[in-house]
């Protein structure tokens, strides 16, 4: 039992979330060189859109081609097991990227030093707030110039609502900068050659009044540096490991992840920080990693990418317990017993067949079309993983048979296709007509293309009016649900997961209904009860 704790207590899964370009793969690559996992730049491909790519959408399945090598990245540092979950750039994976979240212990979070906080950063963290997911801030390309750090520490504390603790500090930016003072080791480390290629060894101080500082950066690059250290000490608090894993205070570092520098040192302060698996909680009760059954639940979904085989690559993260080659599990929506004869495990950029696999890993399991987002499997306790929430698509449009003689083919391509998390499905409850969400408008043309080469069925899209997919909460026994429901019957619809669904058309429209039945909430997330996961707080 001991071995298998400790086996636990080794794993760090976490991912990297930021906008596109501000370095997530650069900074991905560089953590599996430090960790000896990769043995040169460029072995991780590139899983964002090319820019200037002919065609996006042929993108996008290039993409799908290539993202299974990338989709768990594993690799040993020190005495460390690190699972890298990669969450997908591009705007319209963000659907996906929001489930990958959901299979996270940590994440670090990169922000171009010149850019600051950006869109897309601002809505992963946003999710990740509210999970209380620990937060580690890196803030990349210090070999540009970029804004104040200060101002920048500013902006990620009001755009993100973050709380920062600086746990290094930049000696200089740009033309100017020499390297970094890490606050975590309380030690320096200098870029050696103009060129700022070479790497050199920590200089320890015991303290950076120490005057030898003056010879090593320059007078006038130490006062700088005492200042602002000075200025985060007053302003920052000191650093408190159980405030950062609460999800309450956020270290942050500074670096150049293209040139090497810094990486070493947030790596360092990765994994002696950063949380091993967690204890997650279900519609029954919270697990905990190192019960000795095994639970675990589908995160992400892959599509075969030859359209005569139809078997997928389903991503099971494992919450408890041990999971073992041919053993029976339970898919617990369906009740069915099933058993894998050949899972993988991912390391660096490849996968094998294991017999084992720990808490906090990641297991790829093959599936003839049993899986769903979300499915929880069990040794055969009956419980359900709480947690895969949706979001409100941005862009919504009627979809519509265009081959009668195939209309079930096109229902299971759909079905499946929704399993996948591509898009949502919202059936109308007046009519029963169907309606695909979107995260981005390309979407379609994928959905279109793969319902084709994959199903067989053809469909076409007219469009709809609909401004936000708002989730229905309130006690349906009462009146005023029962009004609002009258009221609203044109635009009420049922999720994949039959949860009723209020597609308004303006957001004027889910004012006013506030203001009418403000016993009828509205959410733009599936998953609007907090309370469970507070209890893990507690
Ligand atoms: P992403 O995954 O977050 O989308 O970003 P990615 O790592 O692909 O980096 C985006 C661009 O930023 C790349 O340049 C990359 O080389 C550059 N970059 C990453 N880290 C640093 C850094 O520390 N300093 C500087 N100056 N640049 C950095 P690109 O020209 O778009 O691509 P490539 O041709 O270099 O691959």
């Amino acid at each position: 039992m001991t071995g298998f704790i400790q086996e636990i207590e080794k794993r760090k899964t976490f991912g990297v979330i930021s906008h596109p370009d501000a370095g997530k793969t650069t900074l991905t690559e560089k953590l599996l060189l430090f960790g000896g996992a990769i043995q040169e730049a460029g072995a991780v491909k590139s899983n964002k859109i090319k820019k200037g790519a002919a065609s996006d959408f042929m993108e996008i399945e290039r993409q799908r081609g290539i993202s299974v090598a990338t989709s768990v990245l594993a690799f040993h540092y020190k005495d460390y097991k690190i699972n890298i979950l990669d969450t997908p750039g591009h705007k319209d994976f963000a659907e996906d990227t929001f489930r990958t979240l959901t299979a996270v212990d940590s994440v670090i979070v990169v922000i171009d030093v010149a850019k600051g906080v950006e869109e897309q950063t601002e809505k992963l963290v946003a999710v990740c707030r509210m999970r209380n997911i620990p937060m580690i801030v890196f803030i990349n390309k210090l070999d540009r110039e970029g804004k104040d750090v200060f101002d920048l520490l500013d902006e990620i504390e009001q755009k993100l609502g973050l709380s920062v603790v600086p746990l290094s500090f930049p000696i200089g930016m740009g033309a100017d900068f020499q390297g970094i003072y890490n606050i975590w080791e309380n030690n320096i480390r200098l870029f050696l050659e103009e060129k700022k290629q070479k790497i050199g060894e920590s200089i320890t101080f015991e303290d950076i009044r120490d005057s030898s500082l003056d010879g090593i950066i320059g007078g006038k690059a130490a006062r700088t540096l005492r200042e602002e250290w000075e200025l985060v000490e007053s302003v920052y608090p000191k650093f408190d490991r159980e405030e950062y894993l609460r999800g309450k205070k956020q270290p942050v570092f500074f670096g150049s992840a293209l040139n090497n520098f810094g990486v070493r040192e947030l790596l360092n302060a990765f994994v002696d920080i950063a949380p091993s698996p967690q204890p997650k909680v279900s519609d029954v009760r919270i697990v905990y990693p190192t019960e000795e059954k095994f639970s675990g639940f589908v995160f992400k979904i892959h599509a075969n990418m030859d359209p005569k085989h139809r078997d997928r690559l389903a991503f099971v993260k494992i919450v408890s317990g041990l999971f073992k080659r041919n053993e029976n599990y339970l898919l617990v929506r369906e009740g069915k017993k099933i058993k894998f004869s050949a899972p993988n495990a991912f390391f660096a950029n490849k996968k094998e067949v294991v017999e084992v696999s720990y808490p906090g890993d990641i297991v790829g399991v093959h599936d003839a079309g049993n899986f769903r987002i979300g499915d929880t499997l069990t040794s055969g306790e009956i419980l359900n993983f709480k947690g895969i929430p949706s979001f409100s698509p941005e862009h919504f449009r009627y979809i519509n048979n265009s081959d009668p003689l195939k209309a079930k083919q096109l229902a299971k391509g759909i079905d499946q296709l929704m399993d996948e998390g591509v898009a949502q499905l919202f059936t109308l409850e007046m009519n029963n007509r169907k309606i695909i969400g979107t995260v981005g408008a390309l979407q379609y043309e994928v959905i279109q293309y793969r319902l084709e080469h994959e199903y067989g069925a053809r469909c076409t899209y007219e469009p709809v009016a609909i401004y936000k997919a708002c989730w229905v909460d309130g006690d349906e026994k009462s009146d005023e649900y029962k009004e609002f429901c009258r009221l609203k019957q044109r635009f009420l619809a049922r999720d994949k997961y039959n949860q009723l669904v209020f597609l308004a058309d303006s957001a004027f429209t889910v004012q006013m209904s506030k203001e009418k039945f403000p016993n009828v909430k509205l959410h733009t997330i599936s998953e609007f009860s907090n309370a469970s996961e507070q209890i893990l707080m507690k």
